[in-house]
């Protein structure tokens, strides 16, 4: 299908506009292969046919199927295994702690946020950390102190299988052991599908980075893992300003192992824990 230079252009614009996605010069492949088969199923026999249809009566609905072509849902559980060492052996304790010693001061569960979580496999995993932590802490086995997940995305789709907690063997293969994925998932057909105990920590809603969010609350801790690499430096940091101002004080931001708040935010500290560079919110 042809993609001519202007359409490259007046494409990559509108994403930029829908969901913050940035498409560099050498990006047109992206185009021509997340967006052909929309173009397609839509009647159209070029990208020019294709934009304008974009801005006309349909814009709505073709916008979203914009959005799901031209997003990358590459996760796994326990992705890069050291983050999650981090929150396992200092930050969710610390939390749980603080929590502890100073009552429940806010009247709200310990609350974290996975924005841009994809398939559903990093709020799995946190919630599978909780449960471990409550194992470990030789109480009954109940999660210690009340906590909360909200995970969010853009992407429907993604988010829709996020919620039926279902995962093909090659998933669960990815991150998990044999012991988690036995005690935490039940067999269905081919399928593993997570339990009810981890189920009902984790809340799903759709949020799109770029539009105002400030509604959902105050947070401890929040994970934006592999989500801001897709933006330019303005979104990235108008998004990590806000997150600042949704953290409680001390409240930790954990980015993707390749991501970082160099020239982004100098509103948190790094904090280091073995090969994890974390931030932290200080009042
Ligand atoms: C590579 S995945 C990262 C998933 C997970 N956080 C991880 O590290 O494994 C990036 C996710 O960011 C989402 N995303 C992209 N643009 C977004 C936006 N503007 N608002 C919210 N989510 C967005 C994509 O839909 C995708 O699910």
């Amino acid at each position: 299908m042809e993609l001519t230079r202007a359409a490259f252009d007046d494409l990559r614009r509108s994403i930029h506009r829908l969901c913050g996605i940035v498409l560099t010069d050498d990006k047109e492949y992206l185009i021509r292969h997340r967006l052909e088969p929309v173009a397609r199923r839509c009647g159209c026999r070029s990208f020019d046919e294709f934009r304008t249809k974009l801005a006309g009566s349909e814009a709505a609905r073709l916008q979203e199927a914009v959005i799901e072509a031209i997003t990358t849902r590459e996760t796994a559980f326990f992705r890069d295994h050291h983050p999650f060492q981090a929150l396992r052996q200092q930050i969710l304790p610390e939390l749980v702690r603080n929590r502890r010693n100073q009552g429940n001061t806010t009247g709200r569960p310990i609350r974290i946020w996975c924005a841009g979580a994809a398939t559903g496999q990093e709020p799995y995993s946190l919630a599978i950390l909780i449960h471990e932590l409550a194992a470990a802490s030789g109480a009954d086995g109940s999660v210690p102190v009340d906590f909360s997940i909200l995970a969010t995305d853009v992407s429907t789709e993604a988010l829709a299988a996020a919620k039926t907690g279902a995962y093909q063997r090659r998933q669960v293969e990815r991150g998990l052991t044999a012991g988690q994925l036995h005690k935490y998932f039940e067999p269905c057909g081919d399928r593993w599908v997570v339990r009810p105990m981890l189920r009902k920590l984790v809340e799903f809603r759709r949020v799109n980075l770029i539009q105002p969010f400030n509604s959902l609350g105050v947070f401890d801790a929040i994970l934006c893992r592999n989500v801001l690499i897709y933006f330019d430096e303005a979104t990235r940091r108008a998004i990590c300003g806000r997150f600042h101002a949704m953290l409680a004080d001390g409240g930790w931001l954990l980015l993707g192992s390749a991501e970082s708040l160099y020239g982004v935010s100098e509103q948190f500290a790094s904090v280091r824990f073995g090969d994890s560079l974390v931030y932290r919110k200080t009042s």
